[in-house]
């Protein structure tokens, strides 16, 4: 029977669903690309292969396509796949959805019960010359790099005991090893985390696992030069409740939450607990560095979840606007032995977080994110929570100085990725796809390139794109000399 998609938030505006495979070579460019951006951005967009089994169906649960902007010369390519998951290539045969609710497979077609569910729709992750397309409920699917082909799923060659991954690893710039980890890594509502460190060669060195306070969402963590950072926000899973074909999270508002710190190359026995206020919830950090016997946390709070469905199924009703929060350090003193930490807003509301790699873990002097432009007028509904961000920050969260380059009225930005600069003065670049509504529900979308330390001035180049874009969630840059270095030592292996 044919179905078409709802007509929620999840499948209109920016989300209206594309599904499109496709690629263009030499696509105009307006202004001019700096000769040192060479590589390649690659994106996650999730888009539904198919309308969904149930109207309540949210942009979350969308198969992940991986896309790939090629930049070098000055000229532009642009390709974008789906992501070939197990729960993809089911669907793709059925020719219709067979994978019911958001992470709750009690909702499934008989059919494909024990199947692999994940859409691996949230971030593309490039590590020790493989990409990998990440979502949190499962393992990552390594993704050719050159072909968007799907590889396969992703398990350090049978070592990975843990049954998900994260889609925010943090990889440290000076070893090369990636710190990760797994939350329900044993099965749906478990409280086991698995926290585990692969090599610069991309080899599985470590897997720990303990139990965190109760089964929360993690969606992302830190490192720092000595330390593993958890935080744990109380936006909780209920196996009860998924049998009944309910919400796989629910806020709770009164809840308390917690911050687990341990040495990162430590014992998880070794793990310290902080207690937090109840109710707070943060999807993405920042960064964290050392300060002598203290640690800072700079990460992107907000006073309640920022998905409204999660927030809903917890009984909170609030509307989006009415969401407090900013960008938010809080300090923990290691050399005593309180639970507790202090806590100040160092910059306005907004997400979607960009470091510079090398800044990863370290004292670092300025990062990027994305909030709303004053000016902006009402935002484009789209993205993971149905309204768009319209404006970029720039903050050195150290003194507080802020810059934004907001956008006119009817346009939305995606999270952007940073390019490093081969001139030592030079802050670098940052890449980000621009949307702007040309009529009620049709959007044309540009790639812009921008000078990381002068937002003002807005884009150096813009590449408009020939066909509509579903939004982001997450993208990477990788340099091609990493590129280069990853297809020599595939040919390698062949010979
Ligand atoms: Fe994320």
């Amino acid at each position: 029977m044919p179905r078409s998609y709802p007509p929620t938030i999840h499948f209109t505006g920016l989300n209206t669903p594309i599904g499109v495979e496709w690629s263009a070579r030499n696509l105009d460019v307006i202004g001019e690309i700096p000769a040192e951006i060479e590589g390649a951005f690659f994106r996650a967009v999730p888009d539904p292969a198919h309308p969904p089994k149930y109207d309540d169906d949210i942009a979350l649960s969308a198969d992940g396509m991986v896309a790939k902007f090629t930049i070098s010369g000055g000229k532009v390519d642009y390709a974008i796949r789906y992501v070939e998951t197990e729960r993809y290539m089911l669907e793709r045969e059925a020719r219709h959805a067979l994978f019911g609710r958001y992470r709750n497979p009690f909702t499934d077609d008989p059919a494909v019960a024990g199947k692999d569910r994940t859409v691996a729709n949230t971030t593309p992750v490039w590590h020790a010359g493989r990409l990998f397309m990440t979502k949190e409920d499962g393992l990552g699917y390594e993704v050719d790099p050159d072909t968007l082909e799907t590889i396969g799923r992703w398990d350090y060659f049978g070592a990975l005991r843990s049954r998900t991954f994260t889609a925010h690893p943090r990889i440290d710039p000076e070893t090369g090893e990636m710190f990760f980890f797994g939350y329900e890594a044993d099965g749906l509502c478990s409280t086991k985390i698995a926290y585990a460190i692969a090599d610069a060669q991309g080899n599985l060195v470590s897997e720990q696992w303990f139990d965190q306070p109760y089964c929360s969402t993690i969606h992302d963590f830190a490192i720092t030069q000595n330390y593993a950072i958890f935080p744990i926000f109380p936006t909780t899973a209920d196996l009860d409740r998924l049998k009944q074909g309910g919400a796989h999270w629910a806020h709770q508002q009164e809840l308390e939450s917690w911050v687990g710190i341990m040495p990162r190359y430590g014992k998880v026995e070794e793990m310290r607990w902080f207690k937090g206020g109840p109710g707070i919830s943060a999807f993405h950090i920042v960064n964290a560095f050392e300060d002598g016997g203290r640690l800072h946390l700079d990460l992107c709070l907000s006073d309640t979840n920022a998905f409204g469905f999660m927030r809903e199924a917890g009984g909170v009703m609030r509307d989006q606007r009415e969401i407090g929060g900013g960008l938010t350090r809080w300090t923990f003193d290691l050399s005593k032995d309180a639970d507790s930490y202090e806590e100040r807003v160092v910059g306005p509301p907004g997400d979607m977080p960009r470091l510079r790699d090398a800044d990863q873990g370290r004292p670092y002097r300025a990062a990027w994110y994305l909030s709303m432009n004053p000016q902006g007028g009402p935002p484009l509904p789209g993205g993971p929570v149905g309204v768009a961000f319209n404006a970029l920050i720039r903050i050195e969260p150290g003194n507080g100085r802020i810059e934004m380059m907001g956008l006119e009225p009817g346009m939305a930005i995606n999270e952007p990725v940073h390019v490093e600069s081969t001139r030592p003065d030079h802050e670098g670049w940052l890449l980000m796809v621009v949307d702007r509504r040309v009529d009620e529900n049709r959007f044309e979308s540009e790639l812009w390139v921008v000078d990381a330390a002068n937002l003002n001035a807005g884009p150096v180049a813009r590449v408009p794109m020939p066909l509509p874009m579903r939004a982001q969630v997450h993208g990477t840059w990788v340099p091609a000399a990493k590129l280069e270095q990853a297809r020599s030592r595939q040919q390698d292996k062949a010979a």
